[in-house]
């Protein structure tokens, strides 16, 4: 698939995927999701690619949302399709991805730009970011999964005064409510995801994917998370990196894991 929309780079193990829409502020049309959908899956069936850094073009914005002229003329069942092929295509998508996807938000997170870098594993603010989630002003609401995934990680009382009054936060309130892990100067923020991607490349493929599949288990209707902790506990012992990584430690050296 040639991209139009997006830029995929790859050093070593860590690829960058990078929206590439700067004069339309990396606005998320279908186009661009469905590029997103092709290059996060090539990169999850790369054996090679252990972590990928995710952002937008140029200093100003991450994402500043879904395009809105692209739905401003849909109907009820349009706009139904628009939030769940998108959520399949892309947010949730990611959210499931085994390699982890780290968020570096370099400017304007809103709407779907938000949705997008909550449903990454982690997210990284440069200091000039700004997220919200402005739907109402436009007459709808969240429809890429944010209701469900700004109150998981910043609290209901706090979401629901974010996504009522429309408003944007701060890089450094983002950091404060848990929103962004770490806040770091713009020209240094793909620089620090990567030193982040750095250390978890050090770590086992299969173990992370399962921690990652627990991880979202906790936060899934009708899914105990403590028994698909239990099974994706077990499942390691039955991988080499297991093997692997306690034959290491007890042999005093760095474990080289193979990710299988
Ligand atoms: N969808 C479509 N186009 C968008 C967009 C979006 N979500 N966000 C920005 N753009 C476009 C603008 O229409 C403009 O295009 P133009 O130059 O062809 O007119 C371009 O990006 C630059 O944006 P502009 O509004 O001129 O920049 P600004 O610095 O004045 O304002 C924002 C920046 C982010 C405050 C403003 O663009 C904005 O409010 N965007 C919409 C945010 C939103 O509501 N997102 C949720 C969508 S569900």
């Amino acid at each position: 698939m040639n991209y139009e929309n997006i830029l995929v780079t790859a050093e070593g193990a860590i690829a960058e995927v990078t929206i590439n829409r700067p004069s339309k502020l990396n606005a998320l049309n279908v186009a661009t999701i469905q590029e997103l959908h092709h290059a996060f899956n090539t990169l999850e069936l790369n054996p090679e690619i252990r972590a990928i850094i995710l952002t937008g073009s140029g200093e100003k914005a991450f994402v500043a949302g879904a395009d809105i002229a692209e739905f401003a003329h849909f109907s009820v069942e349009e706009g139904a399709h628009l939030a769940s092929s998108g959520q399949e295509l892309l947010f949730d998508f990611v959210e499931k991805l085994k390699t982890p996807v780290i968020a570096a938000v370099n400017g304007f997170a809103l709407g779907g730009g938000l949705e997008l870098a909550m449903a990454c594993h982690f997210r990284v603010a440069s200091d000039n970011a700004k997220m919200g989630l402005p739907e109402v002003s436009l007459g709808v609401i969240p429809g890429y999964g944010g209701t469900q995934r700004l109150p998981q990680l910043i609290g209901k009382g706090r979401a629901m005064e974010m996504i009522m009054t429309a408003g944007m936060m701060s890089a450094e309130d983002a950091y404060r409510l848990g929103l962004a892990n770490h806040v770091v100067p713009q020209a240094e923020l793909i620089d620090y995801c990567k030193g982040i991607a750095q250390k978890i490349i050090k770590n086992s493929p299969t173990a992370i994917s399962q921690a990652i599949k627990a991880v979202n288990a906790g936060f899934k209707d009708g899914v105990n998370g403590y028994e698909t902790e239990i099974k994706c506990f077990g499942k390691c012992f039955g991988t080499e990196d297991f093997k692997e990584g306690t034959t290491a430690f007890l042999e005093k050296r760095k474990a080289e894991f193979s990710g299988k």
